[in-house]
């Protein structure tokens, strides 16, 4: 990230100079009202050394910032009568905050911190799903009237999840399950989203990625650093659609050692399943998976219509009726 500034910053000075240049060359007077103007912090030095004058420090000062103004104005003319922007050669920051340094003093730049984030978006695995998922539009009146109440709740236990995390040492688990298509992948990444803004390093996958990314480290034969360290370091895992895999004594294993890491060193997980109940839960599972899972999750059942079919219905009715 501070190469990708750095080369920024650098950029725009250097199209500032090649401007200078071309205006240097175009148009007479430019060079030596820069010249003039360059020596400015001299003459208040020099001004400020003089021992004996008749005219007070501050009013040759004043004398002086007139002088450069008039200069400034000067410039800006000539530059207007050849038909150029006032303000051709001053260097074009994508961020004036910062001149895209992206720091402002010690202090990071709004700018550097939602470079960071984005970048944080893209490698959480969230990508897209960011794009629409969030609290703000998670809508309890999707869900039919007898299970608003219950969504309401997990709704508001989620947010609250987002917004205490990281403030004791063991941040908590959350185990979403029910139906498809009832919120259990919006409401995960609208927790994951904010937690990235909050500035936590979340990972989310499929279950099935994950299944598959420790089968491919299994049989390659690289002992590099592995892309599955991830699941084991991020402050916040997402293991979505669980169950939906086919599971061997290997990735059950393999399943077991991530739960079981994050457990001990008090990193958060949340686990959406399909299976629409914890006894299902139960026969699709090893016994210590789900003795872990249900012992130090915080559970919720999702209830109410697949959404994606009522979406879907609104929509042609939209159309039908146009
Ligand atoms: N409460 C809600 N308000 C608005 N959109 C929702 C809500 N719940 C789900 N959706 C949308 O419906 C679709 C299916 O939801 P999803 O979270 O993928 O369900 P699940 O993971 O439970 O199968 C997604 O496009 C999601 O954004
Ligand atoms: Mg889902
Ligand atoms: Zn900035």
């Amino acid at each position: 990230m501070k190469e990708l500034f750095d080369e920024k910053h650098k950029k725009a000075l250097e199209k500032a100079r090649d401007r200078k240049l071309e205006i240097y060359q175009k148009i007479d007077g430019v060079r030596q009202i820069d010249d003039e103007l360059a020596k400015t912090g001299l003459k208040v030095y020099a001004e400020a050394l003089k021992k004996q004058s008749a005219v007070p420090l501050e009013d040759r000062i004043a004398l002086l910032r007139e002088e450069n103004l008039n200069l400034q104005h000067a410039r800006a003319d000539l530059l207007t009568a050849a038909g150029y922007p006032a303000d051709y050669t001053k260097p074009d920051f994508e961020c004036k905050k910062c001149s895209d340094t992206g720091y402002v003093g010690i202090d990071p730049c709004d700018c550097l911190i939602s470079a960071l984030r984005r970048e944080s978006y893209e490698t959480s695995g969230l990508g897209a799903l960011l794009k629409y998922q969030d609290f703000d539009n998670f809508d309890i009146s999707m869900y039919p009237e007898k299970s608003r109440r219950m969504m309401k709740f997990i709704y508001e236990e989620a947010k609250k999840f987002a917004e205490n995390f990281g403030n004791t040492d063991v941040n908590g688990n959350l185990l979403f399950y029910g139906g498809t298509g009832l919120g259990k992948t919006h409401l995960s990444s609208a927790i994951g989203k904010r937690l990235i803004d909050r500035g936590f390093y979340v990972v989310y996958d499929t279950a099935l990625n994950i299944m598959h990314a420790f089968e491919k480290e299994r049989f390659s034969k690289t002992d590099v650093q592995t892309s599955t360290d991830r699941y084991f370091e991020c402050d916040l895992l997402i293991i979505d659609d669980l169950g939906s895999e086919f599971m061997s004594s290997f990735t059950h294993a393999m399943l077991y050692d991530i739960i079981n890491t994050r457990l001990i060193s008090g990193k958060g997980t949340i686990i959406s399943t399909n299976l629409s109940s914890t006894e299902a839960i139960k026969k699709t599972y090893d016994e210590r998976i789900v003795s872990r899972i249900v012992g130090r999750f915080r559970s919720f059942c999702f209830e109410g219509e697949d959404i994606r079919l009522i979406t879907r219905k609104q929509n042609l009715n939209e159309k039908n009726k146009r």
